[in-house]
């Protein structure tokens, strides 16, 4: 994969389904009485992992690219599974399913990629367990393979010191399987789309600041749930609009959820032009079509609260920066060790490897904006974040970049490419 510089980029985009919501919508569909039908869902790599898993549980799934239909079960409807669980690369689908096995009365064992197997999963096997869940790392290394013994759970309140919507997410599902009130809180809030569609399909769930609390033994009923774009596929595209000079970009249906919308906030501090349009709700979550026009962008200090926020856009903000005029510093975000790849890294290596001034700290990065890239060979650690952020990073760079490994790109965004070329030229 070749990408050289763009001087012009304009056009009328969509983006693809978002992925956390396209996985719940699987999940909550199995395990709710009666048909779910999805429209708009992601029909990337880790989505098809969460279905291929349902599957395997029992559960009918008819998938026709973006369309899926579920035959629900109910809450005590999964079968034992008859092969090991695979979640690919998905971390999403291992967490959050861990929290419904824990209720279920059968042994299963999950498994996934060689990144999956390097990634936390204590963060989940506490909390379940002290729920009563048994819950082992094969490799007693606190991550993948797990054996989980799902059983009679008891609610708890749990304190998580991780700001995580997946853990969260595993700790309200279990709660679904306990009489009472089962609560998490967070040092800072996640993104809350488990909340907000457990709600739609019938559970009581409240939130109330960082704590999210579920009522146990509730009737989920099947929905129809119409699935918006992803903030995070359309990151790539509100940056390439900003960065490269004279773009303009229309980018429709576009999720705004407030807990996922660090991204615009941020790139409009750093100067960027966006505009809202056609501001609505749909099945629950905030949408909007987003005007973006080519900015000159300057460095920002990012930390804190607005971390969760944007999480995933980081190695794009991280090139923003790059692009930017002075200085850009990002704290408070030591999870980007453990994601797909260690993003600290893999954005200072990569960025570095562009000419660009960088550093990685212990828990962000520095970066010493305004010098003109160049092209590379990037290092993708096979992490489609990584991916998708050096080929935007490389239409503004002059030369020619390379990717290791564009396949990844799978993951989330199958059709990035055929986008990014035909706003391109
Ligand atoms: C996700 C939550 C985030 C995010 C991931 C998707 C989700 O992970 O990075 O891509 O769908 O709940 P954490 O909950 O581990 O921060």
């Amino acid at each position: 994969m070749e990408i050289t510089k763009s001087t012009h980029l304009s056009g009328d985009i969509t983006v693809p389904g978002d992925k956390s919501i396209s996985h719940r919508g699987v999940m909550f569909g199995a395990i709710a009485d009666g048909i779910t039908e999805l429209s708009g869902f992601l029909d990337g790599a880790d989505c098809r992992s969460t279905i291929s898993c349902f599957r395997n549980l029992g559960i009918s799934i008819q998938q026709d690219s973006n369309q899926v239909r579920i035959y629900g079960k109910g809450l005590h409807g999964l079968s034992a599974p008859v092969d090991t669980l695979d979640v690919g690369n998905s971390g999403t689908t291992m967490r959050l399913i861990s929290g419904i096995l824990s209720g279920c009365s059968f042994s299963s064992t999950l498994n996934g990629d060689t990144s999956i197997q390097q990634r936390p999963m204590n963060r989940i096997i506490t909390p379940l367990t002290m729920m009563g869940a048994d819950i082992t790392s094969l490799k007693d290394n606190g991550c993948a393979p797990l054996r989980i013994q799902g059983g009679h759970l008891h609610s708890i309140s749990y304190d998580s010191p991780v700001a995580s919507a997946q853990v969260k997410s595993a700790i309200l599902l279990a709660g679904l399987y306990c009489d009472g009130i089962t609560s998490v809180t967070e040092p800072v809030l996640s993104r809350n789309h488990t909340e907000l569609m457990l709600r739609g399909f019938g559970a009581k769930v409240t939130s109330e600041g960082c704590t999210a609390s579920i009522v146990g033994h509730p009737t989920l009923h099947g929905q129809q749930i119409t699935i918006p774009g992803d903030i995070s596929s359309a990151a790539y595209f509100i940056a390439a609009a900003l960065i490269v000079p004279h773009a303009s970009l229309m980018i429709r249906n576009v999720n705004c959820n407030p807990t996922r919308d660090g991204i615009i906030k941020v790139a409009r501090q750093m100067g960027g032009k966006i505009i809202f349009e056609n501001q609505r709700v749909v099945s629950g979550e905030e949408v909007c079509d987003l005007v973006v026009t080519s900015s000159s962008l300057h460095g920002v200090t990012i930390g804190g609260d607005i971390i969760p926020t944007l999480i995933d856009e980081i190695p794009m903000i991280a090139v923003m920066a790059a692009y930017a005029s002075g200085d850009t510093i990002i704290r408070d975000a030591a999870e980007l060790k453990v994601k797909e790849s260690n993003r600290i890294d893999s954005v200072v290596q990569n960025l570095q490897a562009m000419g660009v001034d960088a550093t990685a700290t212990s828990d962000g990065m520095i970066i010493h904006g305004g010098r003109p890239l160049h092209g590379a060979h990037i290092i993708t650690h096979s992490d489609h974040r990584i991916a998708m952020s050096f080929s935007i990073a490389a239409i503004a760079a002059d030369g020619t970049t390379t990717l290791d490994d564009a396949d990844c790109i799978e993951i989330s965004y199958p059709q990035f490419f055929d986008t990014l070329h035909r706003i391109c030229s």
